[in-house]
């Protein structure tokens, strides 16, 4: 069989990344230019800073890619791209490189879903993980519970309402004064502290047992943060970081495993950056095993944004014979 290599990019948010995978799942390189120490003073990504930023990179970030894969792009089958969605502005950096780069080596573009690509992230390192499966997506900006019903065919059956859950993350991190970016560093301060100290509200969707809501679990810890001001009581940052990540990991497990059960499937998968955090990994363990559900995760540098991921899901496009033209678009709020 003709191995296959493709060269994938990905700039959807704050991360310049580009990746050679082979035959789908193997990864040859994985280069990833972070941006976060610049958003870091802003409290978040700026938008802005963040294409020009991508834009100085890209060319460097390929580059290394290529070279660590020890391969040219004379070797290469396919170029993928994300172009969906995220940032405009940092989204069009990537689109419009990999048509430079398609047009100049005649080589051709495939456009891939950034969603597409977290879940495919699963791939990667379970080479045995074949769809049907269900996955739980939960990123910056995105909390999807998905039937992978087969490669690149989705059924999204949950959403969040509100935030996403790594926007909660962020924000709460903000209240409590740990910064940018909130996820990893609540994950890190919760170690610290005893998750049963505050009891925060596990919301349910009236009527859509699949469906999230965060936005009112972030009021309660706003709330609860200011009530203690009120009453001149210190908060336990610990204590409120814990509670709270308590409080997203149950409802995330508690609707994943009743969706699993519930459509029939033996096997669950977690994607995205909010996949990446400690507790939510040890919890979904354990409630998977209780089930009788496989369980698979990718390993915290495959569920951040990376284009090891984007290369994965190109592939599987490129089988089944998708081909973008020049006219491929960034596409900020492309559905799954
Ligand atoms: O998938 P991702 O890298 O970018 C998007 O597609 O949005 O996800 C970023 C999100 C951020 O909200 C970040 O705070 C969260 O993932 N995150 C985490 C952890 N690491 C990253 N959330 C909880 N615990 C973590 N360890
Ligand atoms: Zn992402």
């Amino acid at each position: 069989m003709k191995e296959i290599f493709l060269l994938a990019i990905e700039s959807s948010c704050d991360e310049t990344a580009a990746a050679v995978v082979k035959n789908g799942r193997e990864v040859l390189s994985n280069v990833i230019y972070s941006q976060i120490a610049l958003h870091t003073e802003f409290g978040g990504v700026v938008p802005e800073i963040a294409s020009r930023k991508h834009i100085e990179k890209i060319n460097q970030v390929i580059e290394q890619a290529l070279a660590d894969a020890s391969v040219g792009l004379k070797d290469i089958d396919a170029i993928a791209v994300t172009y969906g969605p995220g940032l405009v502005g940092a989204l069009l950096v990537g689109v419009s490189e990999a048509k430079a780069i398609s047009f100049a080596t005649g080589k051709p573009l495939i456009g891939v879903h950034h969603i597409e690509g977290h879940i495919c992230a699963n791939f990667i390192e379970n080479k045995e993980l074949e769809p049907p499966f269900v996955c739980l997506v939960a990123s910056g900006g995105h909390s999807h519970l998905v039937v992978v019903k087969d490669y690149g065919e989705y059924e999204l059956i949950g959403r969040t309402r509100d935030d996403a859950a790594g926007e909660a993350f962020d924000k709460v991190a903000r209240a409590i004064g740990l910064g940018y970016p909130g996820g990893p560093k609540i994950d890190r301060e919760a170690k610290e502290g005893n998750p049963d100290a505050v009891c925060f509200p596990r919301a349910k969707v009236a009527g859509s047992a699949y469906d999230f809501s965060f936005s009112g679990l972030k009021s309660a810890v706003l709330n609860y943060l200011n009530s203690c001001k009120m009453k001149g009581e210190a908060v336990n940052t610990a204590d409120v970081a814990a509670s709270f990540q308590k409080a997203v990991v149950e409802v995330l497990v508690e609707h994943s495993i009743a969706a699993v059960k519930e459509y029939g499937y033996d096997k669950f998968a977690i994607a995205g950056g909010v996949a990446s955090n400690s507790a939510l990994r040890e919890a979904f363990g354990v409630a998977c095993k209780k089930a009788g559900i496989a369980f698979y995760r990718p390993s915290p540098v495959f569920c951040t944004d990376n284009a090891a991921m984007i290369g994965v899901a190109g592939y599987y496009e490129y089988k089944k014979g998708v081909r973008h033209g020049f006219d491929l678009n960034a596409v900020p709020n492309l559905s799954l």
